[in-house]
């Protein structure tokens, strides 16, 4: 079964929910602890054996890409200051195996556009979608490297879900599954932001897919759907006619960084599992909540 190369990464929102802090940049730099969302995305894929990292643009974006790009001045200053601890932490955000890719999406049309925009670098095989919005913490492998493996074995796209409470579905892409007998979720339908009455389950589709190439033909010709939309969820519908689906119910712990709850809770969980700062970081929150 073909090895997955080549991540997609979906960047050219506009991240109203954090204005003003998205004004200028792109909330996919929101750092947690000291690693922007993109980082975090970007290495989760790099580790799965991905190598090539496709982004897909839009306006006020720019801090994206020079934040995958070597930095001259910086690193000749922390050199020159004899800095190399530093100095290695900021050499270490470059892919050391994989290369960057940047494609423009002129207007923001939605998801499955941005996806659509991808086509001409992905072409004819199968690759993965992060959407680095969808933090996702795990003890062993990340679900990108959980869904390469399913795809090894089954050969068909993957999308990673998780069960969210039903008053919750109108912010999720739905799916309805069946479960084999060899205990694998396949999925019968797929339906973008239903409200809770309508939704034809709880289990909701996160931002880690892959994807077989046939998505893009679907993609060209589906229309707007959810919020006027051209939405990935239904391009993936229509593909469920020719091909399986599988829904991984991955291992790992999902903090949802585009709601400002979410974000606050990666921070906290991030600071307490960083090495540098979790024990005092732990001592603080103790300190402070027994006031
Ligand atoms: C997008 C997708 C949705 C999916 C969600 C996961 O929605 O359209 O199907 O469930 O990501 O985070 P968005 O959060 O961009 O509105």
């Amino acid at each position: 079964m073909a090895k997955i190369r080549k991540a997609v990464f979906p960047v050219a929102g506009l991240g109203t929910r954090f204005l003003p802090a998205t004004k200028a940049s792109p909330k996919e730099m929101l750092p947690v602890v000291d690693k922007p969302l993109i980082q975090y995305a970007a290495d989760e894929a790099e580790e799965a054996g991905v190598d090539q990292l496709i982004f897909i643009t839009g306006r006020s974006k720019r801090s994206i890409e020079d934040h995958f790009d070597k930095a001259y001045e910086l690193e000749m200053e922390l050199q020159q200051a004899g800095k190399t601890a530093l100095l290695k932490i900021v050499r270490s955000v470059l892919p050391a195996t994989a290369s960057c890719i940047y494609v423009r999406q002129a207007e923001a049309l939605g998801l499955g556009h941005a996806v659509l925009c991808a086509r001409p670098v992905v072409g004819d095989e199968p690759f993965v979608v992060l959407l680095a919005d969808d933090l996702i913490r795990t003890s062993g492998k990340g679900v990108v490297e959980q869904m390469a493996d399913i795809h090894a074995r089954h050969g068909c796209s993957v999308l990673s879900v998780q069960e969210v409470p039903r008053e919750e579905t109108h912010k999720y892409g739905i799916v309805e599954v069946e479960t084999g007998s060899d205990g694998v979720m396949r999925v019968v339908s797929i339906v973008e932001k239903p409200a809770p009455a309508d939704a034809p389950s709880n289990l909701a589709v996160v931002g880690r897919y892959l994807l077989t190439p046939r998505i893009f033909d679907k993609l060209e010709n589906i229309r707007e759907g959810a919020g006027g939309e051209i939405q990935l969820t239904d391009g993936i519908s229509d593909l469920l006619r020719d091909e399986h689906v599988i829904a991984h119910p991955f291992e790992g712990k999902r903090y949802d960084c585009g709601s400002k709850l979410g974000y606050l809770e990666a921070t906290v969980e991030f600071g307490l599992a960083h090495p540098e700062l979790g024990e005092r970081f732990s001592a603080y929150l103790r300190a402070f909540t027994q006031h």
